[in-house]
């Protein structure tokens, strides 16, 4: 890590909100082996990089949303130049893994078959250990190069079992135990597919996973756009194509045309921590801004009778 992204780390304004502490059951560990770490990652895997960063400065701030030290020590490790590539660490991503931690910690409260969560497009998420109950069973989906990268950096774990494949391609559904209903989240995923390959993941899913629960996140329409065109996130670093992106206020109906799906949340990044997101949380009061312009948090269930 350089000097200027421990300075970024070090100088975020915090703004005062109840800290919010979790138990992190990472005993040091986790991560595979000493040293720094070179990564090579391009295109949709890179972007790995950019929520690991946003989460270990999240993990800085007084106020902070996730406590996610293994982030920290990543970022330590990994020998790419963060702050140069990312900028300003943003709260966003943060917001996203929270909610999904949360919804995750719920679903095992009322699970009382063995819980299995499958992480499709997982990264560098070490989100297993800052949830893990001890019981569940952790189907981690992704890229070659991108578990390339994870299998170099986490060590492994008799629960969490590694799947090299797409999202898009349903090989990886074998990997769930058989008879589970689990909760399946794509953070940070489905906006780099088609619309059609988002409808037909989901009604595969529906079909094979009766019961289980689903959370990902969408962008809007103009931001998919921005991206299209090339969207320089800072000088050293342009954000890859995102095709999908869908209006908040859409996602019900976009939802309700997958058989067997139903929603059971939507909201706006904007939503669920509105001290932390102060602007975004005022204009997303308003219709029209809110429609157009707010990227989305999706929690949905499918009926237990299946698609
Ligand atoms: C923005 S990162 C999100 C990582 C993680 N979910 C998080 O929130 O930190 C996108 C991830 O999707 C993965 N990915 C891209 N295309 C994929 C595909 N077709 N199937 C599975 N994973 C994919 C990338 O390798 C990368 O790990």
């Amino acid at each position: 890590m350089t000097r200027r992204a421990l300075q970024l780390l070090s100088t975020q304004d915090p703004i005062p909100l109840p800290l919010v502490e979790t138990e992190v059951a990472h005993g040091g560990d986790d991560i595979a082996s000493e040293g720094s770490a070179p990564v090579n990652l391009s295109g949709v895997p890179e972007t790995m990089l950019w929520t690991l960063w946003n989460r270990a400065a999240e993990t800085a701030r007084e106020d902070r949303l996730i406590v996610d030290p293994m982030a920290t020590e990543l970022v330590g490790r990994i020998d790419y130049d963060f702050a140069g590539h990312f900028g300003k660490p943003s709260v966003f991503h943060p917001i996203r893994a929270r909610v999904c931690d949360d919804l995750i910690r719920a679903y095992f409260e009322q699970c009382d078959k063995g819980p299995t969560v499958v992480a499709l497009g997982e990264g560098l998420e070490t989100q297993f250990w800052r949830v893990d109950d001890g019981r569940v069973q952790w189907v981690s989906v992704d890229l070659p190069e991108a578990l390339d990268v994870r299998r170099r950096l986490l060590a492994d774990h008799d629960r969490i079992r590694l799947v090299e494949a797409s999202a898009l391609d349903p090989d990886w559904m074998d990997a769930v135990p058989v008879g589970a209903a689990p909760f399946i989240s794509a953070s940070g995923l489905l906006m780099y597919f088609k619309e059609a390959d988002v409808a037909d993941l989901l009604a595969r899913i529906a079909k094979r996973f009766p019961g289980a629960e689903i959370f990902f996140d969408a962008i809007p329409p103009f931001f998919s756009r921005k991206t299209l065109r090339g969207y320089k996130v800072t000088e050293k670093y342009t954000a890859p194509q995102m095709p999908w992106g869908i209006q908040v206020n859409r996602l019900p109906l976009f939802l309700d045309r997958v058989p067997g799906i139903g929603a059971l949340s939507v909201q706006t990044y904007a939503d669920p921590f509105p001290a932390r997101t102060r602007i975004y949380a005022l204009l997303s009061q308003i219709p029209i801004l809110r429609n157009r312009l707010a990227a989305s948090l999706v929690h949905a269930r499918v009926a237990s009778g299946g698609a």
